[in-house]
């Protein structure tokens, strides 16, 4: 494995080495590192410090634990003679390789290097990337890639696209083996963002990276759309309105951060185990859980913040949220509990009701299938109304994109424990982890409401005769509905019917939920589940 060799000493700076010595080859390699890396390095700090910047290495050793970086290939060059471009033949080419440990575990980069050519990528570039994504899925570890290109080297053509093919092909390849996750750090243009988009997780900076398949003029040109490259593809577009980002990082450390916290969560590859931290579980009920007995609100029509919930279940409170910022109705992210990495996925009641649309259904879908790739147990907090309805969702899709979630859930094999908070009714308990898809531990909160509609709806539906008579009646007609509602929601709804009949095993105090989900994690640490044999299934997509 290539290391740094030392700098060259004074003397070597301006003396030609005399290559027939074993002094003279070292001198040698001494000064062709110096101009490879060094040099180079000195150029692209002034280049990209003015843009307010960091350079692909001094990001690579921000990301990785100091001083752990080896850098692969820097002696690379391009043949490139079109375009004169046998003029400038630099080391390294447009993108800098190699591994580095998070957390003292071993991860692959790469980063391309927007002051070489613009970071665009053209056959060794390409190579370079194929090369480490390749070394990655053999050691099984997992690739982070920092992008910052103008695409695919126009001077090279085809075979820049072709290596652009193999790195789909590769990203593909490795989808559900290692996990891949890609930093968007300046522009990603064309094609080219399809590899991040083929990746596990993206995190753009806000205002200086930009993801587009066609940029401001082309659209201009075609259908006389104006739109700025920010708005059109920069990080809070795509944070809050595509959902094609994850994370919308405010600068180019919070970006490394959050990315260095996510791989502390994740295994290496798909045959690992998940990371297990030191913990001081407490076993026992404390007075933070039992904050938990006043989450709910009285009234059922009264949203609360489900962040409250996962705070007091996950170790320490730490929650790593995924895309925060688009489908707000539906929470994703990564936690802990016993020291071991959990994926959760919940409703939020303080947006849109927490009721499931098409964003939320396949931003959840991806979470869940992510987790079962990697073997991460999921807990699923359920406080949802039903399916969003309209004829938006209709004429969209609902029915094809929000079964991904069904599907994603029934293929699950990892340990599945679901809580019932409050409402679950419909199609939409059905799809939030329930025992029927496959989960193999159901708790319910005694605020738990599990029917086939709300009190409302049934009482507009079993109960016009009634309504009618009370009308005809001159009695209070809304305080009828409401009692025949409180009824329907006491008798039907009532966790302990799903309890009756084994479809819940058990009902909890808020207060116990920590440690009951630990417990059931803990007995679920054993289980081996598995699929019929099969190429692969057909996922609604
Ligand atoms: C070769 C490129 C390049 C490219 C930029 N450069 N993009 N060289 N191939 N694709 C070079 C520029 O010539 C310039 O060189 C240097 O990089 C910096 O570029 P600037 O334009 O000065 O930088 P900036 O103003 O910041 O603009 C950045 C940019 C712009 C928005 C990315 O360069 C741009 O629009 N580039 C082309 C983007 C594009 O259409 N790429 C092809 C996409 S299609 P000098 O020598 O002047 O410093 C694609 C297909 C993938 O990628 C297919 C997959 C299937």
């Amino acid at each position: 494995m290539p290391t740094q060799p030392d700098a060259p000493a004074q003397s070597e700076h301006s003396a030609q080495p005399d290559l027939s010595t074993t002094a003279g080859k070292i001198a040698d390699l001494r000064a062709r590192y110096q101009e490879a890396v060094v040099d180079a390095e000195v150029v692209a700090r002034q280049k990209q410090h003015a843009k307010g910047k960091m350079t692909a290495r001094e990001r690579i050793e921000l990301l990785v634990d100091p001083g752990t970086f080896v850098e692969f290939d820097e002696y690379v060059r391009h043949r490139t003679t079109a375009f004169g471009m046998d003029r400038s033949r630099p080391y390294g080419d447009s993108v800098v390789t190699g591994v580095g440990t998070i957390h003292g575990r071993t991860v692959a980069v790469y980063a391309q290097d927007f002051t070489t050519f613009g970071g665009s990528l053209g056959e060794v570039a390409g190579d370079k990337i194929i090369k480490i994504m390749e070394y990655a899925l053999r050691g099984g570890m997992p690739i982070i890639g920092i992008l910052d290109s103008g695409g695919a080297r126009i001077q090279e053509g085809v075979v820049a696209l072709g290596k652009y093919g193999e790195i789909f092909r590769l990203n593909t390849a490795a989808s559900g083996v290692i996990p891949q996750i890609s930093i968007i750090m300046g522009p990603a243009a064309g094609g080219a963002v399809y590899s991040p988009a083929l990746t596990d997780f993206v995190v753009m900076v806000d205002k200086t990276s930009q993801m587009f398949v066609t940029g401001p003029d082309v659209i201009k040109t075609v259908t006389g759309e104006d739109v700025g490259m920010e708005e059109l593809g920069g990080a809070y577009t795509h944070n809050t309105r595509s959902g094609v980002a994850h994370y919308l990082a405010e600068d180019e450390d919070d970006a490394i951060d959050y990315v260095r916290s996510m791989v502390g969560y994740l295994p290496d590859n798909n045959m690992a185990e998940i990371p297990v931290y030191e913990n001081g579980f407490e076993w026992e009920t404390t007075d933070a859980d039992r904050t938990l007995n006043t989450v709910v609100p009285d009234s059922p029509n009264q949203p609360y913040d489900i962040h409250q919930v996962i705070s007091h279940i996950v170790d320490g409170g730490d929650f790593l949220e995924v895309q925060p910022l688009f489908a707000p109705n539906i929470v994703i992210g990564l936690g802990r509990v016993e020291g071991r990495t959990v994926g959760i996925i919940a409703n939020q009641p303080s947006q849109m009701a927490g009721t499931l649309n098409i964003e939320a259904g396949e931003k959840a879908s991806r979470f869940v299938r992510f987790c079962d790739a990697f073997s991460i147990p999921i807990l699923t907090l359920v406080d949802v109304p039903g399916y969003l309805p309209g004829t938006d969702q209709e004429w969209t899709g609902v029915i094809r994109r929000g079964a991904k979630l069904l599907y994603a859930y029934a293929e699950a094999t990892v340990p599945l424990v679901t809580v019932i908070l409050r409402k679950a009714y419909g199609g939409a308990y059905i799809v939030m982890g329930s025992k029927q898809l496959g989960a193999d531990v159901n708790l319910a909160w005694p605020t738990a409401e599990i029917a086939v509609m709300g009190g409302q709806g049934a009482v507009n539906i079993l109960y016009r005769g009634e309504i009618r008579k009370a009308e005809e009646a001159g009695e209070d007609v809304a305080a009828v509905r409401q009692r025949l509602a409180n009824e329907y929601t006491y008798n039907v709804a009532s966790p302990f019917l799903a309890a009756e009949r084994g479809e819940l095993d058990g009902i909890i105090e808020p207060a116990q939920t920590r440690v009951a989900v630990a417990k059931a994690l803990r007995s679920l640490r054993g289980k081996r589940a598995s699929l019929p044999p099969k190429k692969h299934g057909n996922i609604p997509l």
